[in-house]
């Protein structure tokens, strides 16, 4: 049987996936900083189990990693989703609180939660680290900056992780949703374009995640990649809805 941790599961697409996986007969942890939210999901998910800590926080995200080891030593399957988006503007000075949470939360969260659990799935005969990156990073949502600057960089570790490790038994693959219909965007006034149901994501990232490709790029994503390679400023464009 599959044992699965996925953070951010509270909500969104952590808690779609954390539906799927469990579907599948896995043993889900998930994983968020709101004991409620994640309970509310867990009590429609029988053996789904709840743990709270704050990925941006290294000595609760090492606290977490020893409690994993020592109750689900054999996790093999880590979702790195916890993620928050704000919208920045820099004509102003920007409160630093919210850059460094950001970059705090998407980047160094991320990092820390793949370099705790490691130790554990790489004892596994097999395993998988999924980190969720977004179709911005590849093409920025200019509103979004630090937003978009992490996914970047989540694309450029996750590439390096995959090398690093490509001798182990640990895969690691890049899950690229595109705008999704969920609370990532809550608060925010602009309404985010052409948004995938949740249901039709969770479905097609299982359907990829199963195929075992590297890098799961679900629908609008698959697009913004190659839009950024062979036309850069024409996406920027569209992303963005401007004209040159
Ligand atoms: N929705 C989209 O359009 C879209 C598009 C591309 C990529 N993505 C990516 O998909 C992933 C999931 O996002 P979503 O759309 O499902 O948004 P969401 O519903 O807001 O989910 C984000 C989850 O992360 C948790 N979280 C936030 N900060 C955390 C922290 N410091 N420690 C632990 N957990 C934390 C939140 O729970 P608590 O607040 O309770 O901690 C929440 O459950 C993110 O990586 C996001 O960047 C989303």
């Amino acid at each position: 049987m599959r044992t699965v941790l996925i953070t951010g599961g509270g909500s969104g697409i952590g808690a779609g996936l954390a539906a799927a996986f469990h579907g599948k007969g896995a043993q889900v942890i998930i994983a968020g900083r709101t004991r409620e939210r994640l309970d509310a999901i867990a009590a429609r998910h029988p053996s789904m189990v709840v743990e709270v800590f704050d990925v941006a926080e290294a000595e609760q995200v090492a606290a977490f990693a020893e409690r994993v080891a020592a109750r689900w030593p054999h996790l093999d399957t880590v979702v790195n989703n916890a993620a928050i988006q704000t919208l920045l503007d820099f004509h102003e000075a920007v409160d630093p609180e919210l850059i460094t949470r950001e970059i705090d939360v998407n980047l160094k969260g991320l990092i820390l939660v793949a370099n705790a659990m490691l130790p554990l799935l790489r004892r596994q005969p097999k395993a998988t680290l999924i980190n969720v990156g977004s179709g911005l990073g590849y093409v920025p949502l200019v509103a979004a900056p630090v937003y978009s600057a992490t996914k970047a960089a989540v694309h450029s570790f996750t590439i390096s992780l995959r090398r690093q490790l490509a001798n182990t038994p640990v895969s690691v693959v890049e899950l690229i949703p595109p705008v999704v219909e969920t609370d990532l965007h809550r608060g925010q006034t602009r309404k985010p374009p052409r948004a995938m149901k949740l249901e039709e994501f969770v479905k097609a990232a299982m359907a990829g995640l199963d195929a075992g490709h590297p890098e799961v790029r679900v629908g609008l994503a698959k697009i913004l990649a190659r839009g950024s390679r062979i036309a850069p400023r024409l996406f920027l464009n569209i992303v963005n809805k401007q004209k040159d």
